[in-house]
């Protein structure tokens, strides 16, 4: 094992939750003094995108059979929908002098550590060049002006995270939560293009030296020190469903933007994000600093199978994309679920589901499930192995006495014991209520340690992986008049102990819950985008 892939095994182990004890994060919390959700750099040229909350008519039906969405042209209008419906404002929720936006991505405490750049040729109305994305304003700023044109109709969306944004929140577990957000925001993104008939791949082979440059975030002085963003992914925007990747084609892919960014000329200085760094957190850094991608070389692009159970929704995609919401309650006397919504939210998370094309690497994520209200299913602890081959690891690493009865001949579900699993689901997700008040929870379990020694950079990879698996849920659940919620905060070892893991070949990385929302009418919902309507009117 390297130095480096123990520095990360140590990260995780350190900021684990225990039933005696929270990882380390600060002591008091001024919610007054937040720093501010939204990035904007001062001294760029803006360019308004066109005012957001089109509805277009893609059913989310329709998105099991992506190619066959009619492709929407290139053009400002598009790229404007494309950043709404993944990183765009939703709503606005209101609770007496307090009034905070929710988007289209979730985040960990609403706190979005993300942020969203646009690299584009030149459009109508958009000069080639480098763009940051201020979902605020829908607007873009422009970092960089190329002195020449990208070839025709190049796109790509770039993310990185502000660690600091989310560790003024949660301390030192806020590196993990951090890239869970950046694998929502990759599966809001592959869904947005998706409803424009787009698709997106990600540059699996950048390094994140690759991508600071391309973004400009390695301009280190036009930021505050506390306040930089570390590098992320980077993904090409694909009209239609061409795919090219290999590494070959993207490392030249790559080699070229990069030659566009040493030629452009930069604009603008990122303001501060305000708040009083009160708590320092420097293991965030050091681990940052050892899972650093470098650039890789990626099996090529692959098909997959789109093999998925059919939807049970009659509802438009962007309707369903701006309502999602996490639930923050749920009916605890609500009816079981139907099995066959249940069977349909399972069948779109296996890798072999449209959703998981954007995916470049094997996947390493499955699913144990306790099942609270499900139709015609016992309570219990469940598994899905989200690969045919990884069950009889799974089984081995497992409890001996679970019994891994085969439940369905569409889907690889297996029932390991039964009985009602509600009060440890609670007690498990930090004693919340929403992990045993719904139709089901779960905990995604990562193959861990290998993957780690491996190359300690998958650490994020695997995070990532979970975060496209809970953006999937979330849409799901609301597709079949449902609502879900992310959890990021569970007892990691009790979780462990609960399936029998007596080693780190398995982790429990992410958990989620999906069941009947109880709506809080305290908190009034406002519309996400007046206050452009009436700026720009
Ligand atoms: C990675 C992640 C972890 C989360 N963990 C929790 C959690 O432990 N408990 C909870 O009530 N909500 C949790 N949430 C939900 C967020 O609080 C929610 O996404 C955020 O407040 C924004 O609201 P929205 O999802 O309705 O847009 C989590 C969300 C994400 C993405």
């Amino acid at each position: 094992m390297t130095k480096k892939s123990e520095a990360v095994l140590n990260y995780h182990q350190r900021t684990k939750h225990t039933l005696q004890r929270y990882a380390k994060g600060p002591e008091s919390i001024d919610w007054e003094d937040q720093p501010d959700h939204f990035r904007h750099f001062s001294g760029c040229e803006i360019v308004d995108l066109p005012l957001p909350g089109t509805e277009l008519d893609v059913l989310f039906s329709a998105l099991d059979t992506p190619e066959a969405i009619p492709v929407q042209p290139l053009n400002l209008v598009n790229i404007g929908l494309l950043l709404e419906l993944a990183f765009g404002l939703s709503a606005w929720k209101q609770f007496g002098p307090s009034r905070w936006p929710l988007r289209c991505n979730p985040s960990s405490g609403n706190l979005h550590p993300t942020e969203v750049y646009l690299i584009s040729a030149e459009l109508e109305g958009l000069k080639a060049g480098v763009y940051h994305y201020v979902s605020h304003d829908h607007a873009l700023e422009q970092r960089c002006r190329f002195s020449d044109n990208l070839p025709n109709a190049s796109l790509y969306i770039g993310l990185s995270s502000i660690h600091w944004r989310e560790a003024w929140k949660y301390g030192e577990r806020a590196y993990r939560y951090c890239q869970h957000d950046l694998g929502h925001a990759i599966g809001a993104l592959r869904y947005a293009a998706a409803t424009l008939g787009w698709s997106i791949e990600l540059l699996a082979e950048a390094a994140d030296a690759d991508v600071a440059n391309l973004l400009g975030i390695d301009r280190i002085e036009e930021f505050k020190p506390s306040e930089q963003e570390s590098p992320d992914l980077l993904c090409r925007i694909n009209l239609g469903h061409g795919y090219t990747s290999a590494t070959e084609i993207n490392h030249r892919a790559l080699d070229d933007l990069l030659a566009a960014v040493a030629t452009g000329i930069w604009f603008g200085k990122a303001d501060s994000l305000k708040a009083y760094h009160m708590y320092k957190w420097p293991i965030i850094d050091e681990v940052s600093a050892v899972a650093h991608k470098p650039r890789t070389v990626e099996p090529d692009y692959q098909a997959v199978a789109s093999a998925v159970l059919p939807a049970l929704t009659t509802q438009t995609a962007s309707t369903l994309i701006r309502q999602r919401r996490s639930a923050q309650h749920f009916d605890g006397k609500m009816p079981a679920m139907a099995k066959a919504e249940f069977y349909r939210i399972l069948s779109a998370v296996l890798p072999t589901a449209p959703a998981f094309k954007v995916w470049r690497w094997s996947p390493k994520i499955h699913l144990f499930i306790f099942v609270h209200r499900i139709e015609g299913l016992q309570p219990g602890i469940y598994a899905l192995p989200r690969y045919h081959e990884a069950l009889a690891q799974l089984k081995a690493g497992t409890l001996e006495e679970f019994s891994w009865q085969a439940m369905s001949a569409q889907l690889p579900l297996y029932r390991l014991h039964t009985g009602d699993c509600r009060q440890f689901a609670k007690t498990l997700s930090c004693h919340q209520p929403i992990a045993s008040d719904s139709a089901f929870s779960l905990g995604m379990v990562a193959e861990y340690s290998n993957e780690i020694n491996d190359a300690p950079w998958h650490y994020r990879r695997l995070f990532w992986e979970t975060g496209l698996i809970g953006q999937v849920l979330y849409l799901e659940a609301e597709a079949a008049g449902y609502r879900g919620t992310g959890i990021g905060c569970y007892f990691d070892d009790s979780v462990h102990e609960l399936l029998g893991f007596k080693d780190d070949q398995f982790q429990s990385l992410y958990h989620f819950t999906i069941g009947k929302p109880l709506e809080d009418n305290r908190i009034q919902t406002l519309p996400a985008y007046e206050h452009l309507f009436n700026k720009r009117a």
